[in-house]
């Protein structure tokens, strides 16, 4: 491990184009659990129940109650942890330039990262569904479920619900990033849901070094991956850090 994790650091270090694409992996170690697996939030509740468009028009309400509320209750209070510092610390030093997320936790902002291509949107805002105005989630009144807008129109999550589209602007910035980067770190995704876990594919096409990092391995792994770093992500990047010093 010692050995790949030096390989990182002088992988990225001489680096002027990264690109990383995060998933809820990266966002544990802040008390957000993941999707997948063991304590997965689709473990506890049924996405094509609750996380899909089609069940949130059929009754916005129900879906407000079970997984709007959870959600916004965990990502009203979550903190970026290292693995997040880590990657704004690489884009001040000129190193990462993109961070695609799959998240929805805005973290990666509030870690200080300034070109965050947020793939499934963010669970921060709400957005009227008749007027399309868009209002932060500590300005929601959820006193009445379904909260409403001014407008009298349902409020509803800016992300991407299963069975909507990835909006077109955001998906044609990550392509293009993902073809330009030169390294494509890929952090805490399980690599399963499309069109996010095409873009390391993209990235290799292009010639990228593409380097996992994950507690486990994934479908890349053995096909696009060129290494794997087994780990928590906020350790594994620490140590990465504290070997890129030394290349300083
Ligand atoms: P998943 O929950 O599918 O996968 C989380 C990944 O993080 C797994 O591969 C874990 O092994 C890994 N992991 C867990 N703890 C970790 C840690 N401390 N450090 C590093 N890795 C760790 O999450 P995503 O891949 O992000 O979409 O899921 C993708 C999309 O599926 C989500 O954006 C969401 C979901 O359905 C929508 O809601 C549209």
């Amino acid at each position: 491990m010692e050995k790949l994790i030096k390989r990182a650091a002088k992988d990225l270090s001489g680096s002027k184009n990264v690109v990383a694409l995060t998933g809820a992996g990266i966002s544990i170690e802040s008390g957000i659990p993941p999707f997948r697996g063991k304590g997965g939030i689709w473990e506890k509740i049924d996405p094509m129940e609750f996380a899909h468009i089609d069940a949130f028009m059929r009754d916005p309400a129900k879906v407000w109650n079970v997984l709007i509320k959870e959600m916004k209750n965990i990502t009203d209070t979550a903190k970026p942890n290292d693995a997040h510092k880590a990657l704004a610390q690489l884009e001040k030093h000129g190193i990462l330039k993109t961070v695609i997320t799959q998240n929805v936790d805005g973290l990666h902002q509030m870690a200080g990262n300034t070109d965050v291509i947020e793939f499934h949107g963010n669970f921060a805002w709400q957005r009227c569904m008749d007027c399309n105005r868009k209002i932060k989630n500590d300005q929601v009144d959820i006193s009445q479920i379904p909260p409403k807008c001014e407008c009298g129109g349902i409020l509803r999550p800016d992300c991407v619900f299963f069975g909507e589209p990835i909006p077109t602007d955001h998906l044609m910035r990550s392509q293009q990033a993902s073809a330009e980067c030169d390294i494509m770190l890929v952090i805490g995704t399980s690599a399963v849901v499309q069109p996010a876990a095409l873009m390391p594919v993209i990235a290799k096409e292009s010639n990228a070094t593409v380097i996992e990092i994950n507690l486990e391995k994934t479908p890349l792994t053995d096909q696009i991956s060129d290494y794997i770093l087994l780990g928590k992500s906020g350790e594994v990047m620490n140590r990465i850090m504290a070997q890129m010093e030394r290349f300083d």
